[in-house]
């Protein structure tokens, strides 16, 4: 009689023990490799809450220093700012005021971090403009690449006198990395640093995000952002940025483009960030709402395969809470 063969290799052996599983694991969260985007807004005395995105609030300028005290005593590496001015016009004025929602908040931002995290900035005329564009406008309507170039240099320059440490570039321009590097080394800011959202996706999961910030975008942003089929140009653009000077790159949304960042990953010579963005966390936390999902173990799951395909740090909107499960690592 034939006797059902012995296995020689056993996998399973070094999953035994939670201990052997610990020691064996190839992944690692830290709070530090966490940052935390902040949304502020203008005119207001309190933090509002956003709709689509349960536990994630619009700050005041009174309530941002406390989550930014939170989030440093949580060990998070970092904050990225966003503005919600109480204004907008064509050319997104608000962004280049020295007296602008994100350019006061920076400030704030800076003395309540007292150098435990990062302050960044993300760099983008849409939370400006009327019109929702990332960009100014020809007489067509259509996004002006140079012009925004032109805007883009203003903003940069704002937020680092206002004390930016890393500015986001999320405009997906042609160039604007290299019109930035530009003009901040000519005032004086070659120590101020450029993140670069290289390779970000025309994508159906900001949908939150926009509530957020209260856009006013009609249409899309397809024009300027990545057509989410395409894997070979979410690399281009990456090296493309790191060519211009990108001291990190990025790719946004996180988890629908793991491929993505897996590619830049393996082709970076600087650090490679990803954003688990407004949709990615609102599905998760829709589902656990519902009591669909174990809310904890997804997010920790979801920020893990972020880092396991290969980002060094992971935005994301439970970094604040996440990194207090993780305090020593897991
Ligand atoms: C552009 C910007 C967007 C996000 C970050 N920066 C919106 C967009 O491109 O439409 C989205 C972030 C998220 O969905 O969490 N300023």
């Amino acid at each position: 009689m034939r006797s059902t063969p012995r296995p020689v290799i056993r996998p399973r052996r070094l999953r035994e023990t939670p201990a052997l599983r610990r020691l064996v694991s190839e992944t690692r969260l830290h709070p530090a490799d966490l940052v935390l985007p902040l949304f502020v807004r203008e005119g207001v005395t309190e933090a509002l809450p956003i709709a689509s995105m349960p536990g994630v609030v619009q700050h005041s300028l009174d309530s941002l220093p406390r989550a930014i005290a939170e989030a440093a005593e949580a060990g998070v590496g970092g904050v990225m700012l966003f503005g919600v001015p109480e204004t907008r016009d064509a050319r997104g004025s608000g962004a280049t005021d020295p007296n602008g929602i994100l350019n006061v908040a920076t400030r704030v931002a800076r003395e309540a971090a007292d150098g435990a995290l990062v302050v960044q900035t993300d760099l983008c005329l849409d939370e400006f403009t009327d019109h929702g564009h990332c960009g100014v406008l020809d007489a067509e309507g259509r996004v002006d690449n140079d012009a925004t170039l032109e805007r883009y240099v203003a903003m940069a320059l704002e937020q680092a006198r206002s004390g930016s440490e890393l500015l986001g570039l999320s405009g997906m321009m042609d160039g604007q990395v290299a019109a930035v590097r530009e003009a901040l080394d000519a005032d004086g800011f070659t120590g101020t640093a450029i993140l670069a959202y290289s390779a970000k996706y025309a994508s159906a999961f900001y949908g939150p995000f926009r509530d957020a910030v209260e856009s006013t975008l009609e249409g899309d942003r397809r024009t300027y952002q990545l057509d989410p089929g395409n894997r070979r140009e979410g690399l281009r653009e990456a090296v493309l940025d790191i060519e211009e000077g990108a001291d990190v790159v990025m790719v946004k949304p996180a988890g629908s483009y793991l491929d993505v960042l897996a590619d830049v990953a393996a082709a970076s010579e600087v650090p490679v960030w990803a954003y688990q963005v407004s949709g990615e966390y609102a599905m998760i936390e829709a589902a656990a709402a519902h009591g669909w999902i174990d809310r904890k173990r997804a997010v920790v799951e979801s920020v893990r395969g972020i880092r396991r395909a290969g980002a060094d740090a992971v935005l994301t909107y439970w970094a604040t809470e996440l990194a207090g499960w993780i305090r020593n690592g897991e």
